[in-house]
């Protein structure tokens, strides 16, 4: 392991021309009145501009989805026309603001392994899903669910969140996600706050974190801090690898991604 130097280390991982990470942001509320997110245009710019200003240059929009609220036919319509209204308000990718493609935070429900809808909730161009848990312990048929919706419908399920819900959770019922092919994502607020650092630290050493996300919903109360995140997880002993692991993790899961274009909409 070579420096543990914040600074030196964030330096040689900033390689993209005007130091900005390769690791992306795979959660955030930033599209307008999706969700409890931005809640209109001008919010949602401002969101991608300090993100960008923070050297974070592609990201996932994931709006909340609850399957008992709401059609995925009517959710992909108001996402669409959230998109456009981004467009026409003035996002400049190349500029000002991130690439950014779309998702959702698809809310659990019994039979989603059973949905045949559920492939259009995907990271735009790819087969991940987000997925929010259950806030309780995860019970087997929860996990089998989970489970399921890669082996029956092939799709790679992303668990929001890890840090909301893993006290909950048995020992081995992570292990038991991972090995079935499951991606673990955790907020950099795990890794932000006094009290749970350590812990997070730990987790991403012993391979509990494949993906990060700022989980940004607003500039003040919940505002974009994946950088800060990053910066933790730089300065521990055995950052520089760490973070290799996760740049190259975003990268797997963005191979195919379709971002937002400007010219032509590649909303799906
Ligand atoms: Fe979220």
């Amino acid at each position: 392991m070579k420096s543990n130097n914040v600074n030196s280390f964030a330096g040689s991982c900033k390689t993209y021309g005007e130091g900005f990470w390769k690791i992306s942001d795979f959660h955030s509320h930033v599209l307008p009145g999706m969700d409890d997110g931005a809640k209109d245009v001008t919010e949602s710019l401002a969101m991608l501009s300090r993100i960008k200003q923070q050297g974070i240059s592609s990201m996932v929009s994931t709006s909340h989805f609850y399957a008992d609220r709401e059609t995925p036919d009517s959710f992909l319509a108001r996402r669409a026309q959230a998109v456009a209204e981004l467009i026409r308000g003035g996002y400049h990718p190349d500029t000002e603001h991130p690439l950014l493609c779309i998702g959702a935070e698809v809310a659990f429900f019994t039979g989603m392994a059973r949905s045949a809808q559920l492939e259009r909730l995907c990271i735009s161009g790819t087969r991940f899903l987000l997925i929010e848990m259950p806030f309780a312990k995860w019970s087997d048929s929860v996990i089998n669910e989970v489970l399921a919706v890669r082996e029956a419908l092939g799709l790679k399920p992303i668990i929001a969140h890890i840090e909301r819900y893993i006290d909950y959770q048995k020992g081995s019922t992570l292990g038991r996600l991972i090995e079935g092919g499951v991606l673990i994502q955790s907020n950099a607020e795990y890794f932000t706050e006094k009290k749970t650092c350590r812990k997070a630290l730990k987790l991403l050493l012993q391979g509990g974190i494949h993906l990060l996300g700022s989980d940004a919903h607003n500039l003040d109360s919940r505002p974009p801090n994946l950088d800060r995140g990053l910066e933790i997880i730089a300065g521990h002993k055995y950052g520089e690898d760490m973070l290799r692991e996760i740049e190259e993790c975003s990268a797997y899961v963005l191979k195919k991604a379709k971002y937002i274009q400007t010219e032509t909409e590649t909303v799906g």
